[in-house]
């Protein structure tokens, strides 16, 4: 049987993957920032899941206001990194794992939760940050990616409360697949931040350590935050932080706190960072 074997979130501000790709992460403004991922990288190294189930946004990469799902679920083989305006980001295409994403599709929408089945798409940083901080530079990914795309860009964005409960349907479905597979869930974007407006540059350290405190120990009340919480309090980037609600819906009521790191500021975002394990 598959299973759920850990959660992940971070953040995923692209000019991280430029710092990577140029090779400026010992660069004194961004050296704090990578050193909270050290941990990581030798933990999933030593406990590599088969697929990683990787809920994040789109930013106009892959979808336009032509058209713009809710949930998107990648089914292809493989995805492609996004033209974003400076060429594709050189990290290795991303191969997906179109058996267990057709059945976690099926499992979803028969469990009443409206997914977009997407047989075709580019990846952009919303994606490929969220790998490259976890994984760093190998030729190719060491596991298998699901995208999961999240329209938090254009309003109406999806609650918290469906992003929860869509993570305990996704456990269901996991569970119900057959094949014995180890599957991650990451829940990426956040935490507070806002690009545009009189509030640009907003960060507020308060809500994120909140945030981070509640989605570890009492999820259900995160998960009654509205929306407009999130614009006011993280700002309109903020909004980004429901799918790490997606994460924790897919683990179990109890569990182990595994890394948390929080550092501030990398680039106009407050970088967050969790790495969680079901109690046994
Ligand atoms: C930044 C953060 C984002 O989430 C994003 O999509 C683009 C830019 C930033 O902090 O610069
Ligand atoms: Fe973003």
């Amino acid at each position: 049987m598959a299973r759920v074997t850990a959660g992940v979130t971070t953040s995923h501000v692209p000019a991280i993957g430029a710092a990577i790709d140029l090779g400026k992460t010992r660069d004194s403004y961004w050296a704090p920032a990578f050193a909270g991922f050290d941990f990581s990288k030798a933990w999933i190294a030593a406990n590599m899941p088969d697929v990683v189930f990787l809920a994040y946004n789109d930013h106009a990469s892959a979808f336009s206001p032509d058209l713009v799902p809710t949930f998107a679920i990648g089914c292809a083989e493989k995805f492609e990194p996004a033209d974003e305006g400076w060429g594709p980001r050189p990290v290795p295409t991303v191969i997906g794992h179109p058996e267990l994403a057709a059945h976690i599709a099926q499992s979803l929408i028969q469990a009443d939760f409206d997914l977009t089945i997407v047989n075709r798409m580019d990846v952009d940083h919303g994606l490929t940050v969220p790998l490259s901080l976890m994984f760093g530079q190998p030729q190719q990914w060491p596991c298998r990616v699901i995208p999961f795309a999240v329209n938090v860009v254009l309003y109406p964005p999806p609650s918290g409360k469906r992003c929860f409960r869509l993570g305990q349907a996704l456990r269901r479905a996991v569970e119900d697949f057959g094949e014995d597979l180890k599957v991650q869930v990451w829940g990426t974007g956040g935490m507070s931040h806002q690009l545009q407006g009189t509030r640009a540059g907003l960060i507020n350290k308060e809500f994120d350590q909140r945030f981070l405190d509640q989605l570890i120990a009492e999820p259900e009340r995160l998960a009654e935050l509205p929306h407009i919480d999130y614009l006011r309090q993280a700002g309109s980037e903020g909004i980004e932080l429901v799918m790490w609600l997606i994460m924790r819906g897919a683990l179990g009521a109890r569990v182990r706190t595994t890394h948390r790191f929080y550092h501030v500021p990398a680039s106009n975002t407050a970088l967050g960072h969790l790495i969680l394990e079901d109690m046994p």
